[in-house]
């Protein structure tokens, strides 16, 4: 059966989403130019599609929810919020307590390229209906059912997180140019190691530490930077960091 999706908010992350969805399989004929249409209207959007993805700003969110309400039916729509730090329980108030479904969606920046961690949880969406919200992230990355209490960890660890290991990419790489690479070399050491330190990850059971034992020889060079990096408190620093965010994120309203 065809679904059609509307995107409510075409900035960084709607823009992220619609190249995602039309590079994947779901938007069969967005090759060919069909399949994608473009409006100014909301309640327009709204009215001729089944799944609606909100991509503005929590401060823009009432605004929108106030001019679609009148259109949102339990049988039909779908909403999914990708802002963040509204519960769900907030956006149905919004909506007069109907019982439209919800999906809460917490992606990163990766979504541009298909790659993005996206956690989700859901309020009043059947089986399938959740399916079919996994299935359409699982085209832009990877994607993780959570509860809704864990979801200002989740934009922490994964939003944030794309940031806390640009940073470290961009220590690394600044490393390099004082041992002599040029720094397009050092960006692009820095950044496939960092690739394959995670596939290391993603394609086994392995842990970090057992990874880690099979590049520490004895006495070796890789163990004294290692023990350095924690003599001056690298893993203290990111979960202090990671903490922090998330304290922040706690006392952020609207
Ligand atoms: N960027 C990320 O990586 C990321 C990750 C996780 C969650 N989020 C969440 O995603 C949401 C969007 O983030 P963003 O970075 O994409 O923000 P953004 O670039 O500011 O995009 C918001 C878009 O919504 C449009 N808009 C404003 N009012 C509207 C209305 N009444 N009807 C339709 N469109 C309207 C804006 O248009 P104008 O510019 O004309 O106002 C803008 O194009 C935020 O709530 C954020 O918390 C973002």
């Amino acid at each position: 059966m065809k679904t059609n999706i509307a995107i409510i908010g075409s900035g960084n992350l709607g823009i992220a989403i619609a190249k995602g969805l039309v590079n994947s399989q779901l938007v069969p004929d967005a090759a060919q130019g069909l399949g994608v249409r473009i409006s100014i209207h909301n309640k327009e959007a709204v009215a001729i599609s089944d799944i609606i993805i909100l991509c503005v700003q929590p401060k823009q969110l009432e605004e929108v929810l106030t001019e679609i309400k009148p259109l949102l039916q339990e049988e039909k729509h779908l909403l999914v919020s990708t802002i963040t730090g509204i519960s769900i329980d907030e956006i149905s108030a919004q909506l007069d307590n109907k019982k439209i479904p919800i999906v809460r969606a917490v992606p990163n920046t990766a979504i541009a390229i298909g790659t993005s961690m996206t956690c989700l949880c859901h309020k009043h969406a059947n089986e399938a209906q959740v399916a079919s919200i996994v299935r359409l992230f699982n085209c832009l990355g990877e994607t993780l059912l959570i509860e809704e209490r864990l979801m200002k960890a989740a934009t922490v660890l994964a939003a944030s997180g794309i940031a806390f290991f640009m940073r470290y990419l961009r220590a690394a790489t600044q490393a390099g140019i004082q041992l002599g690479f040029d720094a397009k070399e050092a960006q692009h050491i820095a950044v496939q190691t960092a690739k394959g330190a995670a596939l290391l990850l993603q394609t086994s059971d392995s842990h970090p530490e057992s990874e880690i034992d099979k590049v520490t020889t004895p006495e070796g060079c890789t163990i004294a930077g290692l023990n350095e990096m924690e003599h001056q408190g690298l893993s203290s620093a990111l979960i202090k960091g990671i903490l922090t965010s998330f304290e922040k994120i706690n006392s952020i309203r609207k």
